[in-house]
């Protein structure tokens, strides 16, 4: 396969984020907080640490504040100056020059599958990576940048993968997988969701992915699957029957941050890990008495 620096990267976030609701009625998950940053933008400085320059977000309904967030706000900067508080500028200015940004609505939340084809035309003929906002990664190597350094020595499409308890695997896609070297397995399958006496193994795929521009091909010929979405697994599926895929065991600590409980114990490590914040928060909850 053609070895190519990965400068893209997409970042699907047009979902209804239904485990969240009430919260999602009207705002997006993406844009909870985790301590004082929006969970997308974590993913987007992660991106930006593996050398990404150009991220496009796939958006939907109910989304603007995502586009916001990532732009400049001349009207915000103008009161901040005129009040004396232009110290907060070069933290939102940062924001807005990590990358080039471009967005993509999703008409209807068609699935993860459907949501990454929208980007088709913006990808071209190159390899790009795909992140998941739900999916937080905490490790001093940002995940995107252990994969992407697996692709410059192995160059194939990479998911990132973490071991997770048997009573767990029904929650993700699992693979049916052969050990190669070090933290490399090679894909021969994926089942998605399988109940804990179906699964080929306790690998699980979570929101990092290497993908090459053959995808698209595979998505627009895959039929819409559960809930009549469609399926990025199964068109992995399709992928592995073509090209040696790979699933790379992400080193860090993980959390599902679009579920109330995995985004409570990402709040706890990251308000523990701030350095403004958490010598006072550690206080406080030993002061709970747990
Ligand atoms: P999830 O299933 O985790 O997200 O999809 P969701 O659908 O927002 O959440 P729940 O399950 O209803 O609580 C994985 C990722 O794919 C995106 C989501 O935004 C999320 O980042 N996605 C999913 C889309 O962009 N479009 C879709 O049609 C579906």
């Amino acid at each position: 396969m053609r070895k190519e620096k990965i400068t893209k990267a997409v970042i699907p976030a047009a979902g209804l984020g239904t485990r969240f609701l009430p919260v999602t009625k009207a705002s997006p998950k993406e844009m909870l907080p985790l301590v004082d940053k929006p969970l997308i933008q974590y993913v987007v400085e992660e991106a930006v640490a593996a050398g990404i320059s150009q991220i496009i977000i796939i958006t939907g309904r109910g989304k603007r504040a995502i586009e916001d967030h990532f732009d400049i706000s001349f009207e915000l900067e103008e009161i901040l100056k005129q009040t004396g508080k232009e110290h907060y500028i070069p933290g939102l200015r940062r924001i807005s020059d990590m990358a080039d940004f471009c967005y993509i609505r999703q008409s209807q939340p068609q699935g993860l599958g459907h949501a990454i084809l929208c980007a088709k035309h913006l990808i071209g003929d190159e390899p790009f990576a795909v992140l998941l906002g739900d999916d937080i990664v905490d490790h001093s190597t940002p995940a995107l940048k252990q994969m992407i350094d697996v692709y410059e020595r192995t160059p194939a499409p990479i998911i990132g993968i973490q071991r997770v308890d048997k009573s767990e695997v029904h929650q993700y896609g699992i693979l049916d997988a052969t050990p190669a070297i070090d933290d490399l397995y090679k894909i021969n399958h994926l089942v998605e969701k399988p109940a804990v006496e179906d699964a080929p193994s306790d690998l699980a795929v979570i929101g990092r992915y290497i993908l090459i521009p053959e995808i698209f091909d595979l998505l627009e010929k895959t039929k819409p699957g559960k809930n009549n979405e469609i399926q990025l697994t199964d068109a992995l599926n399709d992928l592995t029957t073509l090209r040696t895929m790979y699933g790379y065991v992400i080193k860090g600590d993980r959390y599902d941050a679009g579920d109330k409980l995995g985004f409570l114990q990402a709040t706890v490590k990251m308000g523990l890990k701030n350095p403004k914040l958490g010598g006072a928060f550690k206080q406080y909850l030993k002061k709970l008495a747990l």
